[in-house]
């Protein structure tokens, strides 16, 4: 920790006037968990984390940092694969972590509709909504830590976005403290509502950059009484977008999820996790859910195997007769990430493409990767129902990380595609964008960042260049 001048002692006594000794964490054992990301990959230092329990006093801690010239580091789980809650190397930073502000305000049964504080864990949240009888749809592996403010930040996707949209969808109202401390409440509970500006579209997916979420308005939907669940065994990515196709032919919109895994990928989770796949070892994997409250939906979903079957698109394929099968099946696509921090240091390409483009850039990227890259071993899976692939790359010893980053990111942008479908730019991601984005764009985000927070305290670094 850097040696302290006056001005940030004054911050630190300030910041316990605001918050109690209890709500500003200080010394190394205590801040740590929060200077760190989920794969330990991202390392940096706070002056302090600060513990806020209301909009007011996150205002009250914005104000005090903004007058001290300390910059200031939303976090919600601290579950970002972007480094984009990680404070960075200087120490001077405040991490402002919601986890206080963890409550379920209200939940509108007919209006389907939840209000929340940003430090609720989504789990909890989706816990509670289903005691309702309702649903939020929002789901990723990391939804036991993950929280509200993080997800809205991140405009989180996850493997229900088919049917469901990213988090963007959810997002009703938004209470959001802006860069001078103002405390904006549009925590409003309607579907319409075009009267201006639809402000809270800034806040949403800008990872903190432009303002800290403190509480929200979620659109909920009707818990589906039925669910199927089916996974296949395929030879190649060309048959899963055919099984894609014919699912959503059949399905229709209760297609939810297509998660498709490389078989090496779940040959991973075998080794490092201990989980066994129902079907024996196979190039592709595809995991597909559908639900629905009316009837009709298991024989559509034979329908679907069946003729993936047939057509020889799939080798072979189990529906799940029983939620724990259908459960089992679920962990062991969500174990992916977890398999890959244990097989190796590994660079994330959270790539889109469109979606029947897929085949193409996985054979055109396992190429360039493997000829550039000897002794990388790639770890492919993603929500291939909605175009995302997670290129990952498990690193050798000698690996020129930049250099990969570039390859598989200059084939994503010939294909149309996009550097960042669903994790957000943080801190890692920023010199590709600006590599790969028309420079207009980014002009214009620095211009929105400029009118916002003209002194750059809101996650400086993250998104944009600092
Ligand atoms: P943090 O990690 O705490 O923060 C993320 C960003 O949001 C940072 O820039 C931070 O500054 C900002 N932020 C946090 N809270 C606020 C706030 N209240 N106001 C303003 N800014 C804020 N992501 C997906 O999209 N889809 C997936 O399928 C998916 N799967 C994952 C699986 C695993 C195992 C793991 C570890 C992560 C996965 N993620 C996935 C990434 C991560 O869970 C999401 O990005 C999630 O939305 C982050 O939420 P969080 O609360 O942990 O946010
Ligand atoms: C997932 O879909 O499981 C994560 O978003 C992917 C990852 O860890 O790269
Ligand atoms: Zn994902």
């Amino acid at each position: 920790m850097p040696a302290r001048g006056g001005v940030t002692e004054a911050l630190l006594t300030r910041l316990r006037a605001i918050l109690g000794d209890r709500g500003v964490l200080t010394t190394l054992a205590d801040v740590e968990p929060y200077t760190t990301d989920w794969r330990g990959l991202f390392r940096g230092r706070a002056l302090c984390v600060v513990l806020p329990r209301s909009a007011d006093e996150v205002s009250a801690v914005v104000r005090a940092c903004v007058e001290a010239g300390h910059a200031v580091v939303p976090q919600g789980g601290n579950t970002g694969l972007s480094g984009g809650a990680t404070p960075d190397a200087s120490g001077r930073q405040v991490v402002v972590a919601l986890t206080r502000m963890a409550a379920i305000r209200a939940i509108d049964a007919a209006g389907e509709t939840m209000e929340v504080e940003a430090g609720c864990i989504l789990q909890v949240a989706q816990n509670a909504a289903r005691e309702q009888g309702l649903l939020l749809p929002v789901s990723l592996a990391a939804e036991g830590s993950a929280r509200i403010g993080g997800i809205i930040a991140t405009n989180a996707g996850g493997t229900n976005v088919l049917r469901y949209g990213m988090a963007r969808a959810r997002v009703l109202g938004l209470e959001v403290v802006l860069a001078d401390g103002t405390v904006v409440n549009g925590l409003r509970a309607l579907r319409k509502d075009n009267a201006g500006y639809d402000w809270k579209q800034w806040f949403i997916g800008t990872e903190g950059t432009l303002g800290i979420v403190t509480a929200a308005v979620l659109q909920l939907a009707p818990l589906p009484r039925h669910t199927v669940t089916a996974w296949l065994a395929l030879s190649g990515a060309e048959a899963a977008i055919r099984v894609l196709r014919a699912a959503r032919q059949e399905l229709g919109e209760a297609l939810s999820g297509f998660e498709l895994m490389s078989g090496a990928a779940i040959s991973r989770v075998e080794e490092h996790v201990g989980l066994r796949s129902p079907l024996p070892a196979a190039p592709w994997f595809v995991l597909l859910e559908a639900s629905a409250s009316l009837g009709g939906l298991r024989e559509a979903a034979e329908a679907v195997l069946g003729r993936a079957l047939e057509e020889g698109d799939a080798s072979d394929c189990v529906l799940a007769e029983s939620e724990q099968q259908a459960a089992a099946l679920w962990k062991l696509r969500e174990s992916i990430t977890e398999a890959e921090a244990r097989a190796g240091k590994s660079m994330k390409h959270d790539v889109s493409v469109p979606v029947s483009a897929i085949p193409a850039f996985l054979a055109e990227a396992d190429r360039a990767v493997t000829a550039a890259f000897p002794g990388v071993r790639i770890n492919a899976f993603g929500h291939a129902g909605d175009g995302n692939i997670h290129y990952n790359v498990i690193l050798s010893a000698t690996t020129d990380t930049a250099a990969l980053n570039r390859v598989v990111h200059d084939l994503v942008v010939r294909y149309g595609g996009s550097i960042s479908a669903e994790h957000g730019l943080g801190q890692y991601r920023v010199d590709e964008a600006v590599r790969t984005r028309h420079p207009a764009e980014i002009a214009l985000a620095q211009r929105i960042r400029a009118a916002l927070d003209p002194g750059r305290v809101l996650n400086p670094g993250k998104v944009l260049p600092a």
